[in-house]
């Protein structure tokens, strides 16, 4: 492929159908090329070796305010207008950030998401429970409802109000980090936003009076120093967690089941062997990762491969094609759950390492036991699957299996 044929702009998103279905092979031919692809049409510059993209995660000087970039470039232009809706921790820098993180990060540190494991385990039992019919919908009737009634129960939300809360937030969450939603969904998004904000107002209002266990409480308790959170910032955070967790964590699952009905012998070594399922979730992330690029803004002059980037340029780290290089990676296309090497970038790193890591692990490896343990049986059906087109993520809307032995 000649130089000028690389893709560019949105033709690297889930956006393009290519690049949907399977992003790897063009992500490979991008690293084998150079360091940095200059993406004219997003403004921006792409970085898809393993070490580079590390290395700009973790450089804690780069900026993640989209309105630090330059102006008219399609960082400042489209996520800098989220910023001045709704201010993410996501795309925060400092000090802001590191006082947000601080106050919200309790919750999510290893010792207390373990302790929310007998009740991610019963929500994985109830909602295999549910299913009766030999074939159904992975993503609709599994992967897609075990996040987002985890996180409904780590709120301690009503559970009356479950299904009208997955339905907000779904809805919601479709028109976060997209940046050409249509019409209708835009304005379906954006009720379902304003009805989630009115929820969690009254909802904050309600647990003040009768603190509990529960993350809401946690919030509303939580001190540093004298410092706490507003009750905007409570429901910008609650906000946060849904976008930044529910569909990822989704797609981790959908994903990593995908992974392995391709590979049925991983499948049937994962039966044999369940104590393998750390290892082989920390092999879902780096093979087919959720999130597939992050992005910051160079603060200086940065010369990563011998191609300088000026302060107010945007970079935009695959996530994706770092998992795969075969600098880091023997072999970075073989599915193999009881590989060594799993240190992936699918979490990011440096200061806006995802905060719900350990949640997001915890509930895929409860998801995923449950689900082989359930069915005896279990493969990919003919009525196929179809991959989500938001950009920076990847994961089907609807991935159809078969527990029928015939
Ligand atoms: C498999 C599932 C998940 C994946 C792949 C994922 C991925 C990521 C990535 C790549 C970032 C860093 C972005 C950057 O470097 O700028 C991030 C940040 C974040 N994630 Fe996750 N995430 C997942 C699940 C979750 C869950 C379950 C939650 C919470 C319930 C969560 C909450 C957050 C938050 C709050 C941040 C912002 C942290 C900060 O800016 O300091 N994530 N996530």
């Amino acid at each position: 492929m000649p130089e000028s044929e690389l893709p560019q702009g949105m033709a690297l998103t889930a956006l393009e159908e290519n690049f949907r279905e399977d992003p790897y092979p063009i992500l490979a031919e991008i690293r084998t090329r150079a360091p940095v692809l200059e993406d004219r049409e997003l403004s921006r510059y792409v970085y898809t070796r393993h070490d580079d993209v590390k290395t700009i995660l973790r450089d804690s000087a780069l900026w993640s305010d989209p309105r630090k970039a330059n102006p008219g470039s399609f960082t400042r232009e489209f996520l800098g207008a989220d910023m001045e809706r709704e201010p993410s921790m996501l795309l925060m820098d400092e000090p802001d950030h590191n006082r947000l993180r601080r106050l919200v990060s309790k919750p999510f540190t290893p010792a207390a998401v373990a302790r929310w494991r007998p009740q991610i385990q019963a929500v994985v039992k109830r909602v295999l429970d549910d299913i009766e019919e030999p074939e159904f919908d992975l993503i609709d009737r599994f992967a897609g409802p075990i996040p987002t009634v985890v996180i409904a129960e780590m709120l301690w939300l009503d559970a009356s109000d479950h299904a009208q809360f997955k339905t907000w937030s779904d809805t919601s969450v479709k028109i976060a980090f997209n940046p050409m939603p249509g019409d209708a969904e835009r304005v379906a998004g954006e009720a379902a936003q304003a009805a989630l904000v009115d929820y969690f107002d009254r909802e904050i209002e309600v647990r003040r009076k009768n603190l509990g266990g529960d993350l809401l409480s946690a919030m509303i308790r939580a001190e540093e120093d004298g410092d706490r959170l507003t009750k905007s910032e409570i429901i910008s955070q609650c906000n946060l967690l849904l976008v930044a967790g529910n569909v990822t964590t989704t797609d981790l699952i959908g994903n990593g089941v995908k992974a392995l009905l391709e590979n049925p012998e991983q499948l049937a070594l994962l039966r044999t062997c369940p104590e393998l399922i750390d290892n082989a979730v920390e092999e879902m992330l780096r093979y087919d990762s959720p999130v597939t690029n992050s992005g910051r803004i160079a603060n200086r002059t940065i010369d990563i491969g011998g191609c300088p980037v000026h302060s107010g340029e945007s970079l935009s780290t695959s996530l994706a094609a770092a998992n795969r290089d075969p600098a880091v990676y023997p072999d970075p296309d073989r599915f193999d759950i009881k590989r060594q090497d799993t240190h992936h970038q699918s979490f990011g790193g440096g200061r806006h390492l995802c905060l719900g890591a350990h949640l997001a692990r915890l509930e895929a490896q409860e998801a995923i036991l449950g689900l082989i343990n359930r069915f005896e049986v279990l493969s990919a059906s003919p009525r196929g699957y179809r991959y989500a087109s938001a950009p920076s993520f990847r994961g089907m809307e609807e991935f159809w299996i078969s527990t029928s032995a015939d």
